[in-house]
Formats: structure tokens, C-alpha cells, sequence
């Protein structure tokens, strides 16, 4: 081999590792630039935030728990401030003025939640996904669900589930084992999510192989593979596409069950005579079909009031535009945000207030005292 040949092999070599070299570097470059290349927004309109670190933003901010983490974000950054979790900004307010301008008199400039990278039925009808006027006519459609005269006609239901959950307590004192009150909870607010959203009666404690229970657990277990989740966070455009394209088979079979559970349910209820069907917040819904015919968006929110002031209305010629009526997916949805919205949010606040409760006996003597006096008073004026 001549020396040209050397040198020739020589330079196609060097070239060969300075490409790939120059390659990797500038991979590594736009990488780093795509990392962090998200986190200016927040800065741009004078909002502080922790540092970020590249891809994951301020996620290990929040490692340990996010009430004790907004407190210290709040602290050091003021009452607006905000964080990212991977590229998505978040801003965090805490002055009760600026909540208040927020949800009361700028709402208007405030409507819809951030949109979800994936969502399927039933939680997409739901009023958590739902955008601008559908999300406000069937809120205006759910609103009277919540109405102090509603929520009595659904006391005995709810009253029935505090039975059984008293009776599995008192076994637990009996037994004088110590036991974790959580569990009790959450299956209490199972079964009231049950009977009132879907008709359906269950002791979840007891039978927790029923259907009803376990794809409730199994809705609750679902979560993503944390690896996953990270690279979810750090690559959403090529992550949340291939999570779409594979569907989670568990999480089909849970949304499937419910989906069925409250059309059987709607069917049953729609062959039953008017005065046999159980007044819950399944029925309402189911009343609210009929009733949307008769409601006016210009009152939302306050149509609580009921029917008479509505039909009132429509005499004063206000009906002017009608709220579609709420299709049996958007049923399910509702029903199904009822058991996401109340379960572990419940189950918490029950079970932090039996704790303090039970850490603090003089204020547990003073509630003991006030529903002695509540009965003496109302038990008293019932049978009287
Ligand atoms: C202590 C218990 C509860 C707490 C702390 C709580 C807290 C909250 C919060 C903070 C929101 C606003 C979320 C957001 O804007 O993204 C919300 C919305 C909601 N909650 Fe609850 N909740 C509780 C119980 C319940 C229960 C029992 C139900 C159902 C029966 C429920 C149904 C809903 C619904 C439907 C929404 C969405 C409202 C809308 O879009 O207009 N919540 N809740």
C-alpha cells in the first residue's frame, strides 16, 4: 500500500469519527436545548418558581407529598407562584382576594381544565373534561343534585351505609385489635358512591369480590409503570401518542364494566313505575332528561331552586336558549366522576378527622356533647 492509499484510509477514518462525533454532540445539544426549552414561561410574565431540572422539571419538589410542598413553595416564592412538572407550567395562588377574582368574578377568563393527555369514556362525558358551554349546561344540570332538599331525600341511603359501616367498627372494638380506620372508610364511601350514583347496594367490606368493588379497587390500582411515567414527562409528544395507540387492556375492562353498570341501570330504572324508583343522584340525573326542557341558561347555577322558579320563568318569556339534555355516556360519566371525585377525597377527611379526634379527646368531648344535644333536641321534637 502506497502512502496516498494510507493517508486517503486515514482521512476517510478521521472524517468517519469526527461525523459522528459532531453528530452526537449536536443530538446532545438540541436535547439539552429541548429539556429546558420549556422553562421560560413562567418567568416571562413575572411568576418565580424553583429551579428546574432538564426533562422533569420540579417533580422531585413534590417527592414527598404536595400540601407540605405547596406550604414551602408558597413560603419562598410568594402568594402567585408556580412550578413545572416536566414542560407543563403550573401556577400556584394563595391570596384569597386573587382566588376569589379567579372563581367568582374574572370566571369568565378562567373556564376549562388544563386538557388531559389521554382520556377515554366514561370520564371524557364527565364535567371534569367537559370545555366552555356543555361543560356549563351540564353542570347546570347537576346543580340541583347537590340542593340541601336533594341531598335530604338521599339521607336514608347514605344512612343505610353508615349502618353497616358502625357495625363493622363496633366488631373491630369488640375484637380490641388495633385496625386501620382508612379501610373502613374507603369502603363506606364506596358504598354510598354505590347507592346513590348507581344504584346498587353493597357491603364492600364484606363482599369485596363483588363486582362492583373490585373494579372500583382496580380503577384506584391502575397507575402507570413509573419508568413509563417519567418518559411520559420528559417526552410527551412521542409518549402520549404510543400510549394511545396501545390500549391498556385492564384499564378497557374497568371502563367497560362501568359503562354497563349504569346502562343496565338506566334501563331498569326506565321500565320501573315513577314512584317506585330510588330517589338518588343516578334518578336526578335521569329527571334532569326530562327537565332540561324546561330550564334557562340565564339561570345556572341558581335553578336549584327548583322547577316552579324555572316555569316561572318561562312565563316572563326567559327560556330562551335549551340546555341539550344529558345523553346516557354523559350519565355514566357523571357517575363515574362521583366515584372518582368522592372517593379518596372523602376517605382522607374522614380519616384525618378521626385522627385528630382521637389525638385531641377534649375536642372529641365537645362534639360528643353537641350531637348528644342535637338529638336530645331533634329526637325529642320527632316524637313529640
Ligand atoms: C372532602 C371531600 C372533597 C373535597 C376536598 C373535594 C375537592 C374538590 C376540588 C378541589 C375540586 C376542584 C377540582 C378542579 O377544579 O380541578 C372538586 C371538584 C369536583 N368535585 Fe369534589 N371534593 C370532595 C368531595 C366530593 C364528592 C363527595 C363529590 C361527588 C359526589 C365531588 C364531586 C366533584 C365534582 C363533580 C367536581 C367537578 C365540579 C365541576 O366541574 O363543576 N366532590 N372537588
Amino acid at each position: 500500500m502506497g502512502l496516498l492509499d494510507v493517508l486517503r484510509f486515514g482521512f476517510v477514518d478521521v472524517s468517519g469519527t469526527a461525523a459522528t462525533v459532531t453528530f452526537l454532540l449536536i443530538l446532545l445539544i438540541l436535547l439539552y436545548w429541548y429539556s429546558t426549552s420549556a422553562f421560560s414561561k413562567l418567568q416571562k410574565v413575572g411568576i418565580c418558581h424553583p429551579p428546574p431540572l432538564p426533562f422533569i422539571g420540579n417533580l422531585l419538589f413534590f417527592r414527598e407529598g404536595f400540601w407540605e410542598n405547596h406550604n414551602k413553595l408558597i413560603n419562598e416564592y410568594g402568594p402567585a407562584c408556580g412550578y413545572y412538572i416536566g414542560r407543563r407550567a403550573f401556577m400556584v395562588v394563595s391570596d384569597p382576594d386573587m382566588i376569589k377574582y379567579i372563581l367568582v368574578e374574572d370566571f369568565g377568563n378562567f373556564t376549562n381544565r388544563m386538557v388531559p393527555a389521554v382520556t377515554s369514556k366514561p370520564l371524557a362525558d364527565s364535567i371534569l373534561i367537559l370545555r366552555d358551554e356543555r361543560w356549563k349546561e351540564v353542570r347546570s344540570l347537576l346543580t340541583p343534585a347537590f340542593s340541601a332538599a336533594k341531598m335530604k331525600e338521599m339521607t336514608p341511603l347514605i344512612n343505610q351505609a353508615c349502618d353497616i359501616l358502625l357495625s363493622h367498627l363496633k366488631d373491630c372494638a369488640d375484637s380490641s385489635a388495633s385496625f386501620d380506620i382508612q379501610r373502613n372508610y374507603a369502603s363506606f364511601t364506596l358504598d354510598v358512591v354505590a347507592s346513590v350514583a348507581y344504584g346498587i347496594h353493597v357491603d364492600s367490606q364484606k363482599k369485596s369480590r363483588e363486582n362492583f368493588v373490585k373494579n372500583s379497587r382496580r380503577f384506584f390500582e391502575l397507575s402507570l409503570f413509573k419508568p413509563l411515567l417519567i418518559l411520559t414527562i420528559a417526552f410527551p409528544f412521542i409518549m402520549i401518542p404510543l400510549i394511545r395507540i396501545f390500549p391498556n387492556k385492564k384499564q378497557k375492562e374497568v371502563n367497560g364494566f362501568f359503562i354497563s353498570a349504569i346502562k343496565n341501570m338506566i334501563a331498569l330504572r326506565d321500565q320501573q313505575d315513577a314512584n317506585e324508583r330510588r330517589r338518588d343522584f343516578l334518578q336526578l340525573m335521569l329527571d334532569a332528561r326530562h327537565l332540561a326542557n324546561d330550564i334557562s341558561m340565564e339561570h345556572f347555577d341558581t335553578f336549584s331552586q327548583g322547577l316552579e322558579e324555572s316555569k316561572a320563568a318561562a312565563n316572563k318569556g326567559l327560556l330562551k336558549k335549551q340546555p341539550r339534555t344529558l345523553s346516557d355516556d354523559e350519565i355514566a360519566g357523571q357517575a363515574f366522576l362521583f366515584l372518582i371525585a368522592g372517593y379518596e377525597t372523602t376517605n382522607s377527611t374522614l380519616s384525618f378527622a378521626t385522627y385528630l379526634l382521637a389525638t385531641n379527646p377534649e375536642c372529641q368531648q365537645k362534639l360528643l356533647c353537641e350531637v348528644d344535644k342535637f338529638f336530645a333536641k331533634h329526637v325529642s321534637r320527632h316524637h313529640a
